[in-house]
């Protein structure tokens, strides 16, 4: 197991950077989400837009067991995870839910943040299931703290999320994020108290509950990246990239004001 970076201030400062760029973008294509919009519009606005906020996708050119990874977003719709591969035939109709996940680089830095939105009125269960995966994200963000140990968070998201009926996806993990997208520690989803590594100051965590409505089991499509439930269930996914400080846990995934940024 090798060490969980810690940043110093000036890492700190990139990383404030890069994740108010990821999360500024992902604001930007909440409302864009709507019925008849099809995944490759909302690709080409988040291109765009990470373009006009001046970083770079972290995910174009992905490189994973030998494939690299065609779009600057991940667009997951109703039953896949994540990894969804925006696509123009994609085409968003009322009821589903959209997991959008942006993930930039910005000065040296990785920022990675995602939720999942409804598109119009959705079903009461998937309501729930995207409300029950928001609330898991909080209360795992909440463990968060100096001198907790990583399986805290781990065992706070899968408790809120099985006690509502709903499992935890398993084959992938949330990750310290930071001069790389993906670092140590991994952080499960699922896992037991005070098992893991002890969170310290200056760890700069992505903590991202998958949620299935039925059961946790996946399987990845031909594609060789998109992420489905295997027995069909939708999925919902919510990440922010968080900061440990003695003070608590502070969400570094936060949007700025757009117009502000856009006209600077
Ligand atoms: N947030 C995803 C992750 O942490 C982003 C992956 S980018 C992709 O794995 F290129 F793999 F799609
Ligand atoms: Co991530």
């Amino acid at each position: 197991m090798s060490a969980i970076p810690i940043k110093n201030k000036d890492g700190i400062a990139k990383m404030r950077e890069a994740c108010a760029i990821a999360a500024t973008v992902l604001e930007h294509l909440k409302p864009l989400v709507r019925p008849g919009i099809t995944t490759q519009d909302l690709e080409e606005a988040g291109r765009d837009m990470i373009a006009r906020l001046g970083a770079r996708s972290a995910c174009f050119g992905y490189q994973h067991s030998g494939r690299r990874y065609p779009a600057h977003t991940c667009i997951s719709v109703n039953d896949e995870v994540v990894h969804g591969i925006p696509s123009f035939k994609r085409i968003l109709r009322e009821g589903d839910i959209v997991s959008l996940d942006i993930v930039v680089w910005h000065n040296g830095y990785v920022g990675d943040n995602a939720f999942t939105v409804p598109v119009g009125p959705i079903s009461p269960a998937n309501e729930k299931l995207l409300r029950v995966s928001l609330e898991a994200l909080s209360l795992g963000i909440k463990q968060a703290q100096v001198g907790n140990r990583i399986g805290d968070i781990s065992h706070a998201i899968q408790q809120h999320v099985e006690s509502h009926g709903f499992s935890v996806v398993r084959d992938m993990v949330g990750h310290g994020v930071g001069a790389s997208m993906h670092e140590p520690p991994e952080i499960a989803n699922f896992g037991r108290k005070g098992t893991g590594d002890k969170i310290k100051a200056g760890m700069t965590l992505a903590i991202e509950p998958m949620v299935n409505l039925g059961h946790y089991k996946t399987k990845t499509l031909s594609d060789g990246w998109t992420v489905v439930s295997a027995d069909g269930s939708p999925s919902a996914h919510f990440e922010h990239t968080v900061l440990t400080t003695e003070s608590g846990p502070e969400i570094l995934t936060i949007p700025r004001r757009i117009s502000a940024q856009v006209s600077s």
